[in-house]
């Protein structure tokens, strides 16, 4: 057989998501939570857990999260769709709008998985670099809406890898000017301060869509993302969803998220301090550029070969993110913020990278 002959182009020409599998004591690769569960509820989840009835299927939908989760963002329940991670909720989106012909638009850089699932899905992607501060360039992008009329695009804010939130009147622009959709993804959203929420503007645009995940705070693990739109849309992108898409155990681990939300949230307020101390700490390192963030990662560039400190990183069992390559992102990193602990490990070890780098 000759699998070229047979997988689709669009596949044939992607790169795998790469995910690093390899055992390193520490991992400030992921924008993970570094908070596991704390003692006091474990026995709760487990019990909770040994309750699901593994012999049956799942709630189809995940209706009682559908509405808890709606409940929480005041919205109704039929403007809401819960997801294996805001992963399935990004290729939900690109199968059902991926028509022949169909064009995307992405703000550059950004969350790979934008890019990865809808050429999957067979979207051609349209790049906007973004502007000096990475805010989003609204020229260049209203000239696309114009002249390509994009189906899709994704906005982070706060956007990933760079950490910032994108001025609110440019996110706001994008939407009054796509005849496409819009998301709005708020991955980030409880590590910033000045983050204004889009789910304000569902009810006046109706090609807007916001997407949340509890994957930031505490429960990467469980694969839990949640979209917001409006009804005729949400209607419309059920369709492409599998029914069972969110197992047994993860939505019990999602209603337990929504009883003790309070606790996760001071844990992200917790994270917020780590940042802007880590942030203070980098600043102080010389030849390490850590830029500004509403998110729990840092982004930073440095004066060194950013491949090289990375090695030296790897070699001390550290492992971040190297965003390394030609052009406004040569020499940039991301780091996860650490549990103080491994803040100061991984600060101990920048240090000496950036020592031995030069040896
Ligand atoms: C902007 C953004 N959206 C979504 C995700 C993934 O979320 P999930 O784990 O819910 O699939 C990430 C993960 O890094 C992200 O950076």
């Amino acid at each position: 057989m000759d699998i070229k002959s047979i997988i689709k182009n669009e596949v044939l020409s992607l790169k795998a998501y790469a995910v690093e599998n390899n055992y390193y004591p520490l991992r400030l690769d992921a924008n993970e939570s570094p908070f596991p569960l704390a003692d006091s509820l474990r026995e709760e989840f487990l019990s909770r857990l040994s309750e699901v009835s593994l012999n049956r299927y799942p709630q189809a939908g995940s209706p009682e999260l559908v509405h808890r989760f709606a409940g929480r963002l005041g919205v109704g329940d039929d403007q809401v769709i819960v997801g294996n991670g805001s992963d399935e909720l990004i290729q939900i989106l690109s199968i059902a709008v991926a028509r022949p012909g169909a064009e995307m638009m992405l703000p550059t850089p950004t969350f790979a998985m934008f890019s990865i699932t809808p050429v999957n899905a067979g979207l051609k992607l349209i790049e906007v670099p973004l502007d000096e501060n990475f805010d989003l360039d609204l020229a260049r992008m209203g000239e696309t809406i114009q002249s390509r009329a994009p189906a899709l695009t994704f906005l982070a804010s706060p956007n990933n890898p760079t950490g910032n939130c994108f001025s609110f009147d440019r996110i706001l622009a994008v939407i009054e000017k796509s005849p496409g959709l819009v998301v709005v993804d708020e991955a980030y959203f409880n590590f910033s301060t000045s983050a204004r929420t889009a789910l304000g503007l569902i009810e006046r645009h109706d090609n807007l869509i916001v997407l949340r995940t509890l994957s930031k705070i505490g429960f990467a693990g469980a694969r839990i993302g949640i979209l917001v739109a409006n009804p005729e849309l949400v209607a419309e992108l059920n369709k492409v969803r599998l029914p069972y898409n969110l197992n047994a155990l993860s939505q019990a681990a999602a209603g337990f998220y929504l009883d003790h939300e309070e606790i996760f949230l001071k844990q992200a307020e917790a994270i917020r301090t780590l940042r802007d101390q880590l942030y203070s700490e980098m600043l102080s390192i010389n030849g390490i550029h850590p830029k500004h963030s509403d998110a729990n990662f840092i982004f930073f560039s440095c004066d060194f070969d950013s491949d090289r400190i990375y090695e030296q990183l790897l070699e001390q069992g550290i492992l971040i993110k190297n965003f390394n390559r030609p052009g406004r992102m040569r020499n940039f990193m991301r780091v996860t913020v650490g549990n103080p602990d491994e803040n100061e490990i991984f600060l101990k070890g920048l240090k000496e990278g950036i020592k031995k780098q030069g040896a």
